[in-house]
């Protein structure tokens, strides 16, 4: 099943009276299960595109189709629906909340899911296991080292059983080994829940532990190599 597919999508930004053209005509397809990298220079548009198919942003021209949705065509109250059922995002800076415990921050999603208390201590008590932080439930961000961070952004993800994880350059923060576990956690995941993910980087380790390429440059696709 296709579970995001761009034809022709473009993002123009206004920015001092001047617009920026992030996205020029990106045509692009990833089937469910993918573990995908967008690579490219600083500028190139990867994060521009990662917040498209989040549902993040509104598009400017062509479409882009999300778990089979036109989210062009989405009401806002639709499109949050999609972003918060069926879309985990996973941030280069972690993006957690600072004041919350490891474990508030990973249930704050299934409380806006409206789930029970019980099935949502059962499955951030899960989360926390698969990402490898037993014992830390009650620590703050700040208590944590950055990979630690990471894990728990990915456990925030991966706890609403998402079709989709987006991840903007999830190691761009981390030395190398920290980043290299992070990226085998990704990994496993697809792996054993079938989590499709499409992740950015500027980074070669990054693209080589990927499946598929997209090299894209001045907001184009520049090559797609399936390995
Ligand atoms: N909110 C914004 N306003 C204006 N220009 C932006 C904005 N976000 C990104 N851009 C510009 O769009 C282009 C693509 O940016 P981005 O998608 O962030 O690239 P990347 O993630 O590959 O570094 C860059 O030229 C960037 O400066
Ligand atoms: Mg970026």
């Amino acid at each position: 099943m296709t579970v995001v597919k761009a034809e022709n999508l473009t993002k123009d930004y206004g920015l001092n009276g001047q617009t920026v053209h992030a996205l020029r005509g990106v045509n692009l397809e990833f089937q469910e299960g993918e573990f995908a990298a967008i690579a490219g220079p600083s500028g190139s548009g990867k994060s521009t595109f990662l917040h498209l198919a989040g549902c993040l942003d509104t598009i400017s021209g062509g479409s882009i189709t999300v778990g089979g949705e036109d989210i062009s065509r989405l009401s806002g109250k639709r499109l949050a629906l999609l972003r918060r059922r069926e879309i985990g995002f996973i941030f280069q800076a972690y993006n957690l909340i600072p004041v919350l415990s490891v474990e508030e921050n990973i249930s704050f999603p299934l409380s806006l899911l409206g789930l029970g208390r019980e099935e949502i201590q059962e499955r951030t008590g899960r989360a926390i296991q698969e990402v490898g932080l037993d014992g830390m439930a009650k620590r703050r961000p700040k208590e944590m080292s950055g990979g630690q961070q990471q894990r728990v952004a990915i456990a925030r993800a991966l706890v609403k059983k998402p079709a989709l994880i987006l991840a903007d350059e999830p190691t761009a923060n981390l030395d190398s080994k920290t980043g290299r576990e992070i990226l085998e956690l990704m990994l496993a995941l697809n792996k054993t829940a079938g989590t499709t993910f499409i992740f950015s980087t500027h980074d070669q380790m990054v693209m080589d532990c990927a499946r598929r390429v997209v090299q894209i440059r001045d907001g184009r696709v520049e090559s797609d190599e399936v390995k």
